[in-house]
């Protein structure tokens, strides 16, 4: 594996590259506080920002990227539709355009799937997608393989991106090898089990073996497997802690170790 950093991409299957490392921002209300934290992440190196219209931050989102001092070009944006919005997506994209005023979204997903409307909603997204070049790529979140399978029977354009929830916690193989197989990154969100998992035993066992935080074993577990991960911390500290997970790797027999959490939980 070659030596990672900060700024490692996976190559999406349209040509475009993303960062393995993100920051998310579910649950950082909009104002101050998302714009604080947007913008130290910047300021410290992450250069993926992840957001939602469902988030309602978009705003403060987009004012943090603006200000940020950085070329628009040399940060991922994600954004995503709002499954009430499924049947009126150009609408949706443009009020989140409007709110991120930063020009263009990088990546846009289908947040959740409508059941019986998932080859609609893809078909709509690919629409918009050819005829506009406000966004560069568009994908799936939470979409299982059947859904996903349906998409590709019917697609001209393939998602790039399936961001589930996963971590060591919830691990889902089969998922793993489906979106290599059909060259779609998988994305992770809640990849700190949302703060629940990180005192367990079997994690701070591996965590003192390397020196490190047990939020950064589970960080350097996803992008050593190519997942691309999304953190999400409001305190300072934490958004450092998270990224510096760069300095050492995690050895085969480890990451099979915690591929294996789920198991045990
Ligand atoms: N597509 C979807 O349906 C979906 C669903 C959920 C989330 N997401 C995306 O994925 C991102 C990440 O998921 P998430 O926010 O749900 O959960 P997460 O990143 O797994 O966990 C966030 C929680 O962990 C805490 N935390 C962060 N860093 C820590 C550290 N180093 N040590 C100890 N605790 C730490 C945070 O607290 P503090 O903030 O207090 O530090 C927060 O309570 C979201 O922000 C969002 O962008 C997408």
């Amino acid at each position: 594996m070659s030596k990672l950093n900060i700024e490692s991409k996976v190559k999406l299957n349209n040509g475009t590259q993303m960062p393995l490392l993100g920051f998310g921002t579910y649950q950082i209300p909009d104002g101050e506080i998302t714009y604080n934290s947007v913008l130290y992440a910047l300021k410290i190196g992450y250069r993926h920002i992840d957001t939602a219209k469902f988030y309602g931050n978009e705003i403060s989102v987009g004012g943090a990227i603006r200000d940020s001092g950085i070329p628009r070009k040399d940060i991922f944006v994600t954004t995503k539709l709002w499954p009430n919005d499924a049947l009126n997506a150009e609408k949706a994209l443009e009020t989140s355009l409007k709110k991120l005023d930063i020009g263009y979204i990088d990546l846009y997903l289908i947040h959740w799937p409508l059941p019986g409307l998932v080859k609609k909603t893809w078909k709509r997204l690919e629409k918009i997608y050819k005829n506009s070049d406000t966004i560069k790529a568009i994908g799936v979140s939470n979409h299982n393989v059947n859904q996903i399978k349906s998409i590709l029977s019917i697609a001209t354009v393939k998602p790039v991106v399936n961001q589930v929830k996963c971590s060591p916690y919830n691990f889902d193989p089969k998922m793993y090898e489906f979106c290599q197989k059909n060259d779609i990154v998988m994305e992770a969100w809640g990849p700190l089990t949302q703060g629940k998992k990180l005192s367990d035993e079997n994690l701070t066992t591996i965590a003192e073996k390397y020196d490190k935080s047990p939020a950064q074993i589970l960080l350097r577990w996803c992008i050593q497997k190519g997942i691309v991960t999304i953190p999400k911390s409001t305190h300072e500290k934490r958004v450092a802690e998270n990224a510096d997970i760069f300095d050492f790797q995690i050895s085969e027999s480890d990451i099979r170790k915690l591929d294996n959490f789920s198991k045990k939980a």
